[in-house]
């Protein structure tokens, strides 16, 4: 299993299970599969509304003593009521009791926006706290100060574009540590991959197969279905892979994390052993003609300019 390495050493496994829309009843059946599958790398989040019974899975997993907790790298997110710099460590205290740890791999900044601490979804302006009333270094700050306790080994952030990234790193004397985006092959952000490259950030693909089981709230009209894609068919019927497979494969070649989300047990296991394709040219060639700038999240929902929220990705 191909890993990003950290620079203090530590080595996170590319292909990690995501839990975004993985339903009550069912994602604790799935963390179990996927860590007896072979899995050690899960990504959580508090707005997934999902993390005691994820919590419930590890327990029952860690409490065998098989697969030790130190075995695994978990990740979480600090949603966005709680950017207040006062509300960070408190927001961990809750993931860490509801995920049962004392301790997370990675701990991310969810997005770029925050609400007022008592709104979990805004529905009008006045929901959201403008850049001014709550900076995102302060709520950096709060993380990095996570950090040094070590309740969370390393710090990031997820959905920053480059000149969000830039406004924090020119407040900051230590920068992210992953940057946790949509990526796949109809948005490679080739230009984000680069920036991150060189400052030493490391990516994380979300959405890798289009994440086609988002409410219809959240989708547009005649979204592309990836796993249908000619050139994505082409290239796992060559190699005899699945689809789902080529394109989480796609992930972990350029070097990112990729966490799928399945709650099916012959999924999880099929998405884990991707790892074992090998693009050729031509493959690599057939993939990188297929980028198209296309987002399925896109963030448009956070987009409240007279709150100071003009565009998410600065696009
Ligand atoms: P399921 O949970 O029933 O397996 P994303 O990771 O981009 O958010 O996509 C998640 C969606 O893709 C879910 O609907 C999930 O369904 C489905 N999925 C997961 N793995 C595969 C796969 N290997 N092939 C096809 N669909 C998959």
């Amino acid at each position: 299993m191909k890993t990003l390495k950290f620079k203090n050493g530590d080595r996170m496994a590319a292909i990690g299970l995501g839990t975004w829309k993985s339903k009550p009843g069912e994602v604790k059946a799935a963390v179990i599969t996927a860590l007896e599958s072979g899995y050690r790398h899960i990504d959580c989040a508090a707005v997934y509304a999902n993390e005691k019974e994820i919590g419930e899975a590890f327990n029952e997993v860690f409490s065998k003593g098989t697969i030790k907790r130190e075995d695994v790298w978990i990740t979480s997110k600090l949603w966005n009521n709680a950017h207040l710099k006062g509300d960070v460590a408190s927001a961990l205290d809750t993931t860490l009791k509801d995920l049962q740890l004392d301790y997370l791999d990675l701990y991310l900044i969810h997005w770029p926006v925050a609400f007022k601490p008592e709104v979990a979804y805004p529905e009008k302006p006045t929901d959201y706290l403008s850049p001014e009333e709550a900076p995102v270094h302060e709520t950096w700050n709060a993380m990095l100060a996570l950090k040094k306790e070590g309740k969370a080994i390393h710090v990031g952030v997820s959905n920053f574009s480059i000149k969000k990234l830039d406004d924090l790193i020119s407040k900051t004397d230590e920068i992210p540590e992953m940057n946790q985006v949509e990526l796949h092959p109809l948005l490679q952000q080739n230009e984000l991959m680069a920036y991150c490259s060189k400052k030493g950030i490391h990516l994380t693909a979300y959405s890798p197969l289009g994440s086609g089981d988002r409410s219809e709230g959240m989708k547009q009209d005649n979204e592309p279905n990836m796993l249908q894609n000619d050139t994505i068919t082409t290239i796992a019927t060559k190699h005899h892979a699945s689809p789902g497979q080529v394109l989480i494969h796609w992930s972990v070649n350029r070097g990112t994390a990729v966490i799928p989300k399945s709650t099916n047990e012959g999924r999880i296991k099929e998405n884990l052993a991707s790892d074992s394709i090998h693009f050729d040219k031509e493959d690599l060639k057939n993939l990188a003609a297929m980028n198209q700038h296309y987002r399925y999240v896109t963030g448009k929902f956070f987009e409240v300019p007279e709150k100071g929220y003009a565009s998410i990705y600065d696009e």
